[in-house]
This record gives C-alpha cells, sequence and structure tokens, in this order.
C-alpha cells in the first residue's frame, strides 16, 4: 500500500532528506502535497520531480509555480491549509514556532504527524498532545525517534526514565573565556550532524537539547527529573530507555536523519535507506555530564519546562530572536542565554494556553522583550 505523505518544509534539510527516502522508495508513496516559505524555485523543481497534488508557499510570490501540474496554495496560512488536507501522515519539517499552525492544522484534521517541529511541542505542549488524541504523533527528532523505538511495547510500571543524548556540539570542552569571541560561522560547524543553520545554533548552546528535554516530557510523559542528558561525542547511540530494574535498553545508528524520517513516515515498518548498520570494532563510545555552568541554555530550558505556563512559550520565542541576532552578528555567543534568561525574568502573563491565540500572542509579546533585550545586549 503506498503512503499517501504530506511534507511541510519540504525544501530544508528534514524535508530534503525525506525526499531522498522517497525517491529510494517511489513504490511507497504517494505525494500529496510539498511546502516552502520562500524558497519558490527549489518548490517547483521538487513539484516536477515528485509530483504532489498540491504545493504550498507561505510567504512569498507564487507566480514562480504557475503552469505546475500541481495547485496552489500561496500566502500566510498555507502550510496548515495544505497539513489539513486528507493523507495518511503529514511530515512537519518546517522550522521554529512558524510550524505550530500546521500541527494543529494536520492534528484537528485527524491526520498522522510525523513530527521533526519540535518547536510546536514546546509551545503547544499538553493542547497539541490532547489534539492528537489517540493518533500518535511520531517523533522524527533522532534522539525521540529513538526513545519512541526503545519503549514500543513497554508497559508503564517497566519505565523508570528516558536517556537523551547530546553531540555536545561544536565547542564541547571548551572554557567559558574561550567562547567570548565565537562567530557564527564557528557554531555553524556541527560535528557530526548537517542540518539547518537554526537547530545547528541550538545544538552549540544546548538549547536544543533543552527543548528535547520538554519534547522528551510531553511525548512520553516522564517527569523532568527522569530524562537524563549525557553528552555522547559519536553521535551513534541516540537515546534509550531506563527500566525500573535499573537495566537501560540504546538505540543505536550511524547519524543519518534519513533513519528516524523514514521510520517517522512508515511507521510502524522500516525500509533499507541506504544507512549501514554501525560498525562496533574499533570505536569507542564517550558519555561525559553536560556543562551547565558553560551551556546555560540547557538548565533555563528544563527551568522553564518545569514551570509551564507561559514559560516554554517565552523561552522558544526568546531563542529565536536571540540566535537570529546571532546569526546577524548582533550579539556574541555567549549572550544568547542572556536575553533568553531576561525574557524568561520578565514574563508576566498567565492564563489558559490552550489556543493559537493565546499562544500567538505570549509569543509576540515575549519576542518584543526578547529584542529589548538584545538592544540593551548591544550597548553593553
Ligand atoms: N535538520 C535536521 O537534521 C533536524 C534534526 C532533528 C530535528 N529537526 C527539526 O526539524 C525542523 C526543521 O529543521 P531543518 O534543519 O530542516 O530546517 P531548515 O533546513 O531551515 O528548513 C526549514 C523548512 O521550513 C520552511 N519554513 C521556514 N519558515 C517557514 C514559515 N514561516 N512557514 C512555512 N514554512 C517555513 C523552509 O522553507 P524555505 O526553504 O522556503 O525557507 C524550509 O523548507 C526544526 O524544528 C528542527 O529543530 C531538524
Amino acid at each position: 500500500m503506498k503512503r499517501r505523505l504530506t511534507i511541510l518544509g519540504s525544501t530544508g534539510s528534514v524535508g530534503r532528506q525525506a525526499l531522498e527516502v522517497v525517491r529510494a522508495h517511489p513504490d511507497r508513496f504517494e505525494i500529496v502535497g510539498l511546502s516552502a516559505s520562500s524558497s519558490a524555485k527549489a518548490l517547483r523543481a521538487q513539484a516536477e520531480e515528485f509530483s504532489p497534488e498540491y504545493v504550498a508557499l507561505e510567504n512569498s510570490d507564487a507566480t514562480s509555480l504557475d503552469n505546475l501540474d500541481a495547485k496552489v496554495i500561496s500566502g500566510p496560512g498555507s502550510s496548515r491549509k495544505l497539513a489539513e488536507l486528507p493523507a495518511d501522515v503529514v511530515l512537519n519539517g518546517i522550522v521554529g514556532f512558524a510550524g505550530l499552525a500546521a500541527t494543529v492544522g494536520a492534528l484537528e484534521a485527524g491526520n498522522r504527524l510525523a513530527l521533526a517541529n519540535k518547536e510546536s511541542l514546546i509551545v503547544g505542549g499538553e493542547w497539541v498532545l490532547d489534539l492528537a488524541g489517540d493518533n500518535r504523533i511520531i517523533p522524527v527528532d533522532s534522539e525521540h525517534s529513538a526513545i519512541f523505538q526503545c519503549l514500543e511495547e513497554r508497559g508503564e510500571d517497566e519505565i523508570s526514565g528516558v536517556l537523551l543524548t547530546a553531540s555536545g556540539g561544536p565547542f564541547f570542552g571548551l572554557e567559558k573565556v574561550e567562547l567570548l569571541d565565537v562567530g557564527p560561522e564557528d557554531a555553524l560547524k556541527h560535528p557530526t550532524w548537517r542540518m539547518g543553520a537554526k537547530i545547528t545554533i541550538d545544538s552549540a548552546t544546548l538549547m536544543n537539547k533543552g527543548l528535547e528535554v520538554i519534547e522528551a516530557h510531553c511525548l512520553f510523559g516522564v517527569p523532568y527529573e527522569k530524562v537524563r542528558v549525557v553528552v555522547h561525542r559519536q553521535s551513534v547511540v541516540h537515546g534509550g530507555a531506563i527500566l525500573r530494574d535499573g537495566s537501560v535498553i540504546l538505540h543505536a545508528a550511524r547519524p543519518d536523519m534519513r533513519l528516524p524520517i523514514a521510520y517517522g513516515i512508515l511507521y510502524p515498518e522500516r525500509v533499507d535507506v541506504g544507512v549501514e548498520p554501525v560498525d562496533f570494532c574499533g570505536t569507542s563510545w564517550t558519555f561525559d555530564e553536560p556543562r551547565s555552568d558553560v551551556f546555560r541554555c540547557l538548565a533555563l530550558a528544563t527551568q522553564a519546562g518545569k514551570a509551564g505556563g507561559v514559560y516554554p512559550i517565552v523561552l522558544n520565542a526568546a531563542n529565536e530572536v536571540a540566535v537570529e541576532s546571532f546569526l546577524n552578528r548582533e550579539i556574541k555567543f555567549l549572550q544568547i542565554a542572556e536575553v533568553i534568561e531576561v525574557s524568561l525574568e520578565r514574563a508576566t502573563e498567565t492564563g489558559d494556553m490552550r489556543s493559537m491565540e493565546a499562544i500567538e500572542s505570549v509569543d509576540a509579546r515575549a519576542r518584543e522583550d526578547a529584542r529589548r533585550a538584545v538592544r540593551e545586549a548591544t550597548v553593553r
């Protein structure tokens, strides 16, 4: 049976790798839709190769998509409209807060969601989980895919925690003083993964792991104290399930996103995507404690997650503003954590975060606060 698949963010790192899986197994997929923000040329080329029923372009002029066989959806909200169309699975590979609307659209329409866009779970939390109902969200983040696979078929009473590994990013082992003048070009050199710019900076600050701690808490229902984070430089062990009797079941694979993407979109089936099994001999696996004195974003994220309510939304918004400001060279690397900390301190709003309106309002306010914190940081 062919899977009817929609790929949101098909022009990005996750999206392009999903299309590699489709290219390797054309008999397994029928493409319902592909979407991008503004990369119209790349989206057109993908549509010509994969013949989707729909293409959606969110933030740019769609005239360059004229005369395609696909129907064109364009303008703000187009990714969400695409996510709502009936499909067997919607892969959300949009980056950042912008992915929330499409996550909500896919779930409200009753579509299964393969989720790479972790930000929508950070900001949507319980509300997004409730929208999913019995229709499980299949995680695509490599660590959560690993944990998901280790937890399969296990009873709740067997589980005492989950293990999340972190590569440590390009600055692992450096002291604060050595990070004073690192620039975007240094932070974008990830040792093991090739990913979009935002998640690569998040990996360098360890905010990515912080977001993933919240993501693991939401997806697997484990208390924050039971999410164990370790730095594993080789990025071969991706995650694990810690069992009541002290056993730990680990998931290992070469660091290649095509594996969790293929598993997410074909769950529960597995296909060969051209990734060799791990080579055990002549290699070492190391595990270290993360340095939260140098990389403060991990602790800030865990605190925001534990506080709940508006705090994960503020954390995410401030991080997006800070990362963009760092990439634009407006602030320094270590100031990313400062901007986030100040924004969390300034958060005042409360209320029920179970609607797009409520979440968007807190997000917008937090972005203003974070931009103010960036301006204050630049005059110091
Ligand atoms: N890359 C990885 O290996 C990896 C691994 C695990 C998890 N993730 C997660 O997966 C998500 C995507 O990451 P990525 O690295 O693939 O990002 P990316 O390379 O920057 O790609 C982002 C995609 O989202 C689209 N997009 C951006 N802003 C949008 C908006 N406002 N509305 C609609 N579409 C928009 C982009 O379109 P344009 O091309 O037109 O800009 C692009 O197709 C992130 O949440 C990330 O944390 C990524």
